[in-house]
């Protein structure tokens, strides 16, 4: 026992151990996310989040993607993803509503996007989303914040 207290002591004095948290979502080809809610557990100072397009249809026609924003956000973000267009994968690039977003994704693809959890607040509502168009209606759900 003598031993372990004054790790113990020297594990707590460190500020904030990084940790990363792995979300997984998969996209359909009937246009669906399977999962309506991820949650990001206290503790996580990242978040690891894998979409993999578990259907066969490819990115141009039933293209999918993961993005993040504000509940308040999706709909602008929505309208100026399609105005980007298919060359920039329906994302505004620089746009300061985006919080995380993955690329697009056809048929068999994976894509991964990596983020601090720093820039979210627990109790904000925030809504993860495709910005394919016409997917966001069908292609939306929660991301709770511990
Ligand atoms: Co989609």
């Amino acid at each position: 026992m003598q031993k372990i207290i004054p790790i113990l002591a020297t594990l707590a004095s460190v500020p904030a151990l990084a940790k990363t948290c792995n979300l997984d979502i998969d996209g359909t080809d009937q246009m669906k996310y399977s999962k309506a809610e991820l949650t990001v557990e206290k503790g996580c100072t990242e978040v690891k989040l894998t979409l993999k397009h578990a259907g066969k249809l490819q990115k141009n026609i039933m293209g999918h993607n993961w993005v993040l924003a504000k509940a308040a956000d999706v709909d602008g973000l929505a309208a100026e993803g399609i105005k980007a267009g298919p060359s920039k994968d329906y994302l505004p690039a620089g746009d300061k509503r985006l919080i995380a977003n993955t690329g697009l994704v056809g048929g068999g693809e994976v894509s991964t996007v990596t983020f601090k959890t720093s820039g979210l607040k627990a109790g904000e509502s925030y809504v993860y989303f495709c910005t394919f168009p016409g997917h966001a209606s069908m292609m939306k759900g929660k991301l709770i914040v511990k």
